[in-house]
């Protein structure tokens, strides 16, 4: 259908006095004795362009006054000291009717209500700005390792491994309820691939695997996790950006990291100005401001064991105990980066109990080379380490943790052939969406989001 992208009608002021075609949906409208107004919105611009009808010329025109009606607008460019510019209209045609019913009315929508429409939500411009910051920022992390000749690399969804070593996947099967096995080896044996099967938790191992041969590579896809979590920062289903870099230490993996952060975010305030202005204004106040003071200074870095120490000297009750070799909670990762250095935060070397098996064991024997990287307001964003290159030491660790090694053969071979220094990390893109618009709940920054007990 030829039209003209509202956006381009704002910013090409070529069209000034020449006559377009738009299409969007109406917004507002207004009614008075000669003239009536449509504000249409087409989702390329946050602006809504004003579409004005002169009772006169044009009739049968109630229709398109309707709020959520899709219409066909075509008419001159104008000059307007309130707007910018508007169109008087030559001719309309609506393409969509849109009945009284129509959920989105006028008001500000709580985003609580938009999250029981998320078919519909995308039409305001909360959800207009999300989404294409979101999309910029995919296009960012894409050219950051493109620039840098990284391969990317599309790791399986279905497993046979489950990646962290913990129980939280989702299970792939094609055998519904059934009593007739023998036991749940027989099952699994019954079932599509003849071995259980899940949903990647991250696609980090097929990652080394990668990165072993081709030395940069990263990976950005979806990750799922069936962890039992109902917190604002958790989905079952997660957008995950996964570097792999082989001839690297933990202190490579960190630089990477804080670069590659720095450059998305410079990108986005860039190219989404407008976005990220309004996220400042209905969001958060000084988000810009906030963001440019992240990027121009270093993040800080402290080691798992110095968080300890801070949080035990600090003035504030957590909910959750502070104790060496206890995980670290959302109110311990906030207070720590929020409070402590109110900035973005590496944390180092954890203790080898609360993290995966691959992480390369530190010469202390008590914790690994595991780096957090915590921001305000948000906490954790990336998880990442230098792997155990060692065949032995893997080997034995994964062992002392009852893992089946069968399952890892892959992975331990690139440990027999040609091992070397390496690591990467894995980045929650919605995490990092939440954090640079300043939404404070997952739900809000993901199309669909699954969570536990929810999906459509
Ligand atoms: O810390 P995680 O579990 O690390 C890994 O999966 C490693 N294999 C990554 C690597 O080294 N290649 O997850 C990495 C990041 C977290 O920091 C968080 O931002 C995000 O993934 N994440 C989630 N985001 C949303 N919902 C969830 N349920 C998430 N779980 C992890």
């Amino acid at each position: 259908m030829k039209h003209t992208d509202i956006r381009a009608v704002f910013q090409d002021k070529a069209l000034i006095k020449t006559e377009v075609t738009v299409c969007g949906w109406v917004r507002t409208a207004r009614n008075s004795k000669n003239v009536a107004f449509a504000e249409l919105n087409d989702g390329t611009t946050l602006k809504h362009l004003q579409i004005v009808i002169d009772k006169e010329k044009l009739s049968d025109f109630d229709e398109a006054l309707k709020l959520g009606t899709a219409l066909r607008v075509t008419g001159e460019v104008v000059e307007s000291a309130q707007n910018g510019v508007e169109i008087n209209a030559a001719k309309i045609d609506i393409l969509g009717e849109c009945p009284a019913e129509y959920p989105l009315q006028k008001k500000r929508h709580t985003l609580e209500y938009l999250r029981t429409m998320p078919h519909l939500r995308g039409r305001t411009n909360t959800f207009n700005a999300v989404f294409r910051v979101r999309s910029v920022a995919a296009a960012a992390i894409h050219s950051y390792f493109q620039s840098r000749n990284y391969v990317y690399v599309n790791t399986p969804l279905i497993t046979g491994s489950d990646c962290e070593g913990a129980g939280e996947m989702f299970q792939v099967t094609t055998i519904g309820y059934n009593t007739e096995y023998k036991n749940e080896a027989d099952y699994y044996a019954n079932d599509f691939f003849g071995k259980r099967a899940g949903l990647s938790v991250s696609g980090q191992l097929e990652g080394e695997v990668a990165a072993m041969a081709w030395g940069k590579i990263y990976t950005f896809g979806p990750s799922f996790r069936a962890e039992n979590s109902n917190t604002p920062r958790h989905v079952a289903e997660f957008w995950h950006c996964e570097p792999e870099i082989a001839f690297a230490e933990l202190p490579d993996v960190i630089e990477i990291a804080e670069d590659m952060i720095k450059t998305v975010i410079r990108e986005i305030l860039d190219k989404c100005q407008s976005e990220m202005q309004f996220f400042d204004k209905h969001f958060e106040n000084g988000l810009i401001a906030r963001l440019e003071e992240l990027i121009s200074h270093d993040f800080g870095v402290c080691t798992y064991t110095e968080a300890i120490e801070l949080l035990k000297k600090a003035d504030v009750k957590f909910n959750y105990p502070v104790e060496w070799g206890c995980d670290l909670q959302t109110e311990h990762e906030r207070y720590i980066s929020e409070t402590v250095f109110k900035k973005a935060v590496f944390v180092t070397d954890y203790p080898k109990e609360i993290k995966s098996f691959y992480m390369k064991q530190n010469a202390d024997g008590k914790t690994v080379a595991a780096v957090d990287l915590l921001v305000p307001g948000v906490g954790e964003i990336i998880g990442g380490s230098e792997r155990e290159a060692s065949y032995d030491k893997l080997v034995a660790e994964m062992k002392r943790r009852g893992m089946n090694l069968d399952l890892y053969s892959d992975y331990l071979d690139l440990r027999r052939f040609g091992s070397v220094p390496h690591g990467g990390f894995g980045l929650g893109f919605e995490r990092l969406i939440m954090y640079v618009t300043g939404i404070s709940n997952i739900r809000d920054v993901i199309l669909y989001p699954r969570t536990v007990g929810s999906i459509r």
